[in-house]
């Protein structure tokens, strides 16, 4: 826009005027196709996967994690962050609670001062010698306090570079502080693991991904049904990033959101497929399952791990004696 603006500038009054009018139109036109009153940041973040539409802005907003979110509140009001190290299955708000947290210490402008590297970044030794201690060394300016370093899924790093980041960390923990996100904290080495604080965010119960589920079907006009909604927090275990995922994969792809349609978009078999799978093994000839098992993946397109996984909770559904349970569960895991 501005460097629209300098074009026009520069040029007489009347292609300026010409200039202008196209201009407004091209506003025009574009407001039609958008016509429901939007700004223009909501229009941005339009564009955007529901997930990072949706992601908190602030401590509070994260669900389910009071108590990490208080306790990280109280450091900061203290001025005494220490170096975090979070950790926990996908999807359940960690790098959420960074971001937010470096927007509550530094406000709006905050990506000055963060340093955010992720797993898809070069993150041998010398990137952790070269880069973190370059960004530890400079300045921010009008700025005092720390920097913060932020290490998503910090367990893909090498044992090499995670010695040499236990030396950065201790040389530069004036000015900076490290934040360091993993799904296994095993993969951390114990050296740095005593230098963090460490938070575990466990999976997020059902009732929180439901919550924030209703909230984006009521705000994009989604059309789940009620069975489809079970369907989909089943599927997700917790995971808030796979739920709104499928969720909006499956808005994509069907006007109305029903338990098949779950099912089909994300691949995964039907309980009822499941249930039909298990009854003829115990039932039927051995050739007769085969067969219907090898109709049921062509057919549907189903993955025969999915059909054991999903013959594994089905079992767990039914009475059977112990030794029996344990003999299935034990030929299961062979064929797994
Ligand atoms: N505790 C939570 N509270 C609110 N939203 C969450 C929470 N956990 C996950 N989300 C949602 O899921 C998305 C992915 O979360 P993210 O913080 O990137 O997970 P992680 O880093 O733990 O894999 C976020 O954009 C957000 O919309
Ligand atoms: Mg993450």
């Amino acid at each position: 826009m501005t460097q629209e603006k300098m074009e026009i500038d520069s040029e007489p009054m009347t292609t300026k005027l010409n200039a202008m009018s196209t201009l407004m139109a091209s506003a025009k036109a574009k407001g039609k196709e958008k016509s429901n009153g939007m700004t223009k940041l909501e229009e941005e973040r339009d564009g955007l996967p529901w997930v990072e539409k949706y992601r908190p802005n602030t401590l509070d907003e994260v669900v389910s994690h009071q108590d990490i979110t208080n306790t990280i509140e109280k450091f900061i009001e203290a001025g005494r962050l220490p170096h975090l190290l979070l950790y926990g299955p996908p999807g359940t708000g960690k790098t959420s609670t960074v971001l937010a947290l470096a927007r509550r210490l530094y406000g709006p402008p905050y990506r000055k001062h963060i340093l955010e590297l992720n797993a898809s970044d070069d993150r041998g030794i010398d990137v952790v010698r070269d880069q973190i201690k370059s960004f530890a060394m400079t300045k921010v300016l009008f700025s005092k306090g720390f920097k913060l370093v932020i290490l998503d899924e910090a367990d893909m790093m090498t044992q090499a570079a995670q010695s040499a980041l236990r030396r950065v960390i201790e040389t530069h923990t004036k000015n900076v502080r490290f934040c360091i996100l993993c799904n296994y904290v095993n993969k951390i080495t114990p050296a740095i693991q005593s230098r963090c604080t460490r938070f575990r965010f466990s999976p997020l119960p059902e009732k929180e991904v439901q919550r924030k589920v209703d909230d984006v079907v009521e705000k994009e006009g989604v059309n789940l049904t009620d069975d489809g909604r079970a369907a989909l927090l089943k599927l997700s275990k917790g995971d808030m990033r796979r739920a709104l995922n499928v969720l909006q994969a499956c808005h994509a792809a069907y006007d109305k959101i029903d338990e098949m349609a779950v099912y089909t978009c994300t691949g995964n078999p039907h309980p009822r497929d499941i249930e039909r799978v298990v009854q003829s093994m115990m039932a039927d000839e051995f050739g007769t399952s085969y067969s219907l098992i090898t109709s049921l993946k062509l057919e549907k397109g189903l993955a025969l791990q999915d059909l054991i996984s999903g013959a594994y909770d089905f079992l767990q559904t039914i009475e059977m004696p112990p030794s029996a349970r344990v003999y299935l569960l034990d030929h299961l895991g062979s064929c797994e």
